[in-house]
């Protein structure tokens, strides 16, 4: 354990998967203490609205006592700033994912020098799951039970059906 550190897990989490959970399950027994920073990012399209997403992280990381879920707007250095810490956690599934995780560490370090970004790598299971992929799944109709925990594929579905009963609404 890394006496003191306060290490953050920053993302838009849209919606959160397995694959971030088990990262931050992770970083968990490696830290006293893990914030989750969930981006208010307007520019992105979110399906769902940022107090959904903290409230579901939350719920998939109650028994993590030392898992905080907070928000942040702007940039992430200067977050990280704000609440004194200099850790970043961010999950790789694959190698494709290594050359923006490796722009964006070394584009944060610019930032601010004090800034190191840990790579945890994602359990071999969720290696394929993403939240993108997981969005489209769901908006199709498809089963996304294996992917992301029970609260989210719950609010996946009313989020579908609500999405369908606006669409009929409208004709
Ligand atoms: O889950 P994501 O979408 O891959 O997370 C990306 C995130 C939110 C970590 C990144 O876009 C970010 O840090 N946004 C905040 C704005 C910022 O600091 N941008 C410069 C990053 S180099």
């Amino acid at each position: 354990m890394t006496k003191g550190i306060l290490a953050v897990y920053p993302g838009s989490f849209d919606p959160p998967t397995n694959g971030h959970l088990d990262i931050v399950s992770r970083a968990s027994c490696l830290f006293p203490k893990v914030i989750v920073a969930i981006t208010k990012n307007a520019s992105k399209k979110h399906i769902f609205p940022l107090d959904k997403r903290i409230d579901l992280f939350q719920k998939i990381t109650k028994n993590l006592k030392n898992v905080e879920v907070a928000c942040f707007s702007g940039l992430l250095v200067n977050y990280l700033e704000k609440i004194n810490s200099f850790i970043l956690i961010r999950g790789l599934r694959a190698i494709s994912d290594f050359e923006y995780e490796f722009q964006m560490s070394l584009m944060n370090r610019k930032l601010n020098k004090k800034i190191e970004t840990i790579f945890l790598m994602t359990d071999q299971a969720y290696t394929f799951i993403s939240s993108s992929m997981v969005r489209e799944i769901a908006m199709l109709g498809g089963n996304v039970a294996d992917f992301v925990p029970d609260c989210v594929e719950k609010e996946l579905k009313k989020y579908v059906i609500d999405l369908s009963r606006k669409s009929y609404t409208k004709q």
